[in-house]
């Protein structure tokens, strides 16, 4: 049996409507009878046809796939050059074991080939053959071998103090919104696992959570997170580029770590901004490489870190009007976060 959705936060993404006949298997638009299908009870609120190359790609060959079904492993493993080592070293452990048996299968090859052990430098080859398969699929990792313990020592010569440090921009921001004294409409953009919605004191508020993300392998995760958290959250799969949610509906929009590698970070942050309440404020994190950068640290960031992404820094320039008080803090090396008000 349906339910009716009528006049909801929701916005058909083909006709712009709002009232949608609601199943477990599909959304139905009233206006334009477009029928959207469900994965898991989670609506898909996108058309295909109009997503991104960029995005569809992304979707595809990296959160749908390998990167995405290992993302809690992949990320931290990623980021091991950048964290202090009480919290890397089982990553600094794998990394060694990997470096150690890709140079122990080409010593093994060589030593193969000069003894005329040939069937044992077949079995050697075709190891090195599959490994330097995956590793060229997988760009980033293949980059981050040789560029990891470079970049960690240059790093580790130079303690960074942000201007204002990760913890101080959430808590500027937080602190209005814990005495707003009503209840609140959040959205996280590209939630993923739901990890930064859950993580950094959103949780706190008196608050509705919405979070929308393309990839169903990404958003099953963050599915699972919050039910055994036990906080209700009403999640979308659909396109941060035209966000399938009526203009003015949340007090707070947020998103991490997803803006820079949209076919259109500007489309993107304009429709965070569409969406946003006047008077509600938008918080966004990102790739961005702070000023005193050595030539190692900016290939870890370009190859590794930042390697996926269409743009490299919070493309402020191009916000749209109606967003103000904006501030881009350099919180890390290598992550901005951005917060601004919508006009009121
Ligand atoms: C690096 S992950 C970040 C996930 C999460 N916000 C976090 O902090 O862990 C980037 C996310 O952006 C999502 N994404 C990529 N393109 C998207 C698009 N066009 N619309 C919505 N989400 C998208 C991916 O599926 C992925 O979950
Ligand atoms: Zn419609």
């Amino acid at each position: 049996m349906a339910t009716e959705l009528k006049s909801s936060k929701y916005r058909c993404p083909q006709c712009g409507a709002g009232d949608f006949s609601v199943t477990t298997t599909q959304w139905r638009c009233d206006a334009c009878g477009q029928a959207f299908a469900c994965a898991s009870g989670i609506p898909r609120l996108f058309v295909e046809a109009r997503l991104g190359s960029q995005d569809r790609k992304l979707r595809d060959t990296f959160y749908d796939g390998l990167f995405g079904r290992l993302y809690q492993v992949m990320m931290p493993a990623i980021v091991m050059p950048v964290r202090p080592l009480a919290m890397s070293w089982p990553y600094w452990i794998a990394y060694g074991v990997v470096v150690a048996v890709l140079l122990g299968l080409v010593v093994g090859l060589v030593d193969a080939l000069a003894s005329g052990a040939f069937a044992l430098a077949g079995l050697l080859a075709a190891a090195l053959a599959v490994a330097g398969w995956l590793l060229s699929r997988q760009r980033y990792l293949l980059h981050l071998m040789w560029v990891a313990v470079p970049a960690w020592l240059s790093l580790s010569r130079k303690p960074y103090a942000p201007p204002e440090s990760f913890a101080q921009v959430h808590e500027r921001v937080l602190a209005p919104l814990r005495s707003a004294g009503r209840r609140l409409q959040v959205l996280d953009v590209s939630t993923g696992s739901c990890n930064s919605l859950y993580k950094h004191g959103w949780m706190d508020l008196d608050a509705d959570y919405t979070a929308i993300d393309l990839s169903e392998t990404m958003l099953k995760q963050g599915s699972d997170m919050m039910s055994a958290a036990g906080v209700p959250v009403d999640l979308v799969l659909g396109d941060a580029m035209e966000l399938p949610f009526q203009t003015d509906s949340f007090d707070v929009v947020l998103s991490y770590g997803a803006v820079n590698g949209l076919t259109d970070p500007s489309k993107a942050i304009a429709e965070m901004a569409r969406v946003a309440k006047p008077g509600g404020v938008l918080l966004f994190l990102d790739e961005q490489i702070y000023d005193a950068a050595t030539a190692v640290e900016r290939a870890y960031f370009m190859k590794v870190l930042s390697s996926h992404n269409v743009i490299h820094r919070c493309p402020v320039e191009t916000f749209p009007p109606t967003l103000t008080d904006v501030r881009v803090s350099q919180v890390y090396q290598f992550y901005y976060i951005c917060t601004a008000r919508k006009a009121a």
